[in-house]
C-alpha cells in the first residue's frame, strides 16, 4: 500500500495499533515482566532519542558520525559506484546523509523506519539535497518481512547500512537470524555495513544509560505515557523511575521501570499488580567486541572485510560481503 504524505509516497508496512495492544499485554504478562523496546519511538519518544543522540554522556551517535567523516573517503571506495543502499532504522537519516555524501555515484537510497514522520522528512531532505538520487522510502518495523520498492535505475550492487548498533537491542540469536536476513537482502556481491557499540568500561556505558539530564529517564518512561495515550492505560508515572545497569558478565546494558509502590495499572480490559520494587524489562543493548561481532556474522554467512573504529575503539563501522 502506498501513502502520499505530501509528495513523498511512503511504501506502508506500519504494525497496526491492535498489534501495540497485544504486544504490551502480552509483555505485562512475562516473568520478569517485559515492554518491547520498538515501541519507544512515537513521536515524542523519537524526539527524545534525537535529544539522547546529543548527550555528552552518549557517545554512539557522535562517534559513528565521526567514524563516517573521517573514514568516508575510505568507506565509499570499499563500497563501490552506483550502488543502491538500504539504511535500516535509519531515523532522522543524519548519519546516512554523510555516508551518502562520500558514496560514488549512488543511484537508489532506500530508508526503511517504523517512524512515518522522520522517514518523510529526512526523505524531503534527501531528494532536495541529492537530486540524482532515487529516494524510495518505506515505513515498516523491518523485522518483520517487508517488500523492497521496485526501482527505476539498476545499480552496480546493493549495500544494507544497519547503523546506531541497533543490533544490540536484539537477543544474540535474534542478531544472528537478523543478520541472515541482511545478507538476502542484500543478495549475490552485496555488502553489509553495521555499526556496532564494542565492549568498553561499565562506568562509561553506565553513564550514557543514566544521563545526568534526565533524557533517557524520559525515553523510557514515554513508553509508559504512550501506553496510557493510545491504550487508555492508568499508569501514574510518577511512581516509575528509570534504572540502567550493565550486566558485564553478559555484556548487555539492561533497562527498567521500576515501580516505586505497590499499585495496579488497567490495560483495556486487563489488570496488572506490580509490588513496590518490582520492575518492567523494556531494553537490552547488548555490546560486542570485533571478534564476537564477527564471529556472530560468519554464522549468518557474512564475510568479515574491514572494521573501521575511532581512537578509543567505542565504537565499530563492520563492512561484511555477502
Ligand atoms: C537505538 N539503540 C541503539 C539505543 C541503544 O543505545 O541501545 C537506544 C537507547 N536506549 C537508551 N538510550 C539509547
Amino acid at each position: 500500500m502506498n501513502q502520499h504524505a505530501g509528495q513523498i509516497a511512503v511504501l506502508d508496512f506500519a504494525p497496526a495499533d491492535e498489534e501495540f495492544c497485544e504486544q504490551v499485554i502480552h509483555g505485562l504478562s512475562q516473568q520478569p515482566r517485559t515492554l518491547p523496546c520498538k515501541f519507544f519511538y512515537d513521536e515524542t519518544g523519537s524526539a527524545l532519542f534525537s535529544k539522547i543522540c546529543e548527550l555528552p554522556e552518549y557517545y554512539i551517535t557522535r562517534t559513528e558520525m565521526r567514524i563516517l567523516r573521517e573514514c568516508g573517503r575510505e568507506i565509499g571506495d570499499a563500497l563501490g559506484r552506483g550502488i543502491e543502499l538500504i539504511g535500516l532504522g535509519t531515523g532522522a537519516g543524519t548519519k546516512t546523509q554523510i555516508l551518502l555524501q562520500h558514496l560514488d555515484a549512488p543511484v537508489v537510497y532506500v530508508p526503511v523506519d517504523i517512524s512515518r514522520e522522520q522517514l518523510t522528512q529526512s526523505s524531503i531532505v534527501f531528494r532536495k539535497r541529492f537530486p540524482g538520487l532515487e529516494v524510495l522510502p518505506v515505513c515498516a518495523d523491518y523485522l518483520q518481512p517487508f517488500d523492497l520498492p521496485r526501482r527505476n535505475r539498476k545499480p552496480t550492487r546493493t549495500v544494507v547500512y544497519f547503523p546506531g548498533s541497533t543490533i544490540g537491542n536484539l537477543e544474540p540469536d535474534d542478531a544472528a537470524d537478523f543478520l541472515f536476513k541482511i545478507a538476502g537482502i542484500a543478495g549475490p556481491n552485496g555488502r553489509a555495513l553495521i555499526g556496532v557499540d564494542l565492549k568498553k568500561s561499565k562506568i562509561i556505558l553506565e553513564r550514557a544509560y543514566n544521563d545526568s539530564a534526565g533524557v533517557t529517564s524520559d525515553f523510557n518512561l514515554n513508553l509508559l505515557a504512550r501506553i496510557n495515550r493510545e491504550l487508555g492505560a492508568d499508569f501514574y508515572l510518577r511512581q516509575w523511575c528509570h534504572r540502567a545497569i550493565y550486566n558485564e558478565k553478559i555484556g548487555r546494558i539492561e533497562m527498567h521501570l521500576i515501580s516505586k509502590v505497590p499499585q495496579t495499572v488497567t490495560i483495556a480490559d486487563a489488570a496488572f499488580k506490580f509490588a513496590a520494587g518490582e520492575h518492567i524489562v523494556t531494553e537490552f543493548s547488548y555490546k560486542y567486541s570485533p571478534a564476537e561481532m564477527i564471529a556472530m556474522a560468519a554464522t549468518a554467512g557474512l564475510g568479515f572485510e574491514k572494521i573501521w573504529t575511532d581512537e578509543q575503539k567505542l565504537f565499530g563501522l563492520f563492512l561484511f560481503t555477502v
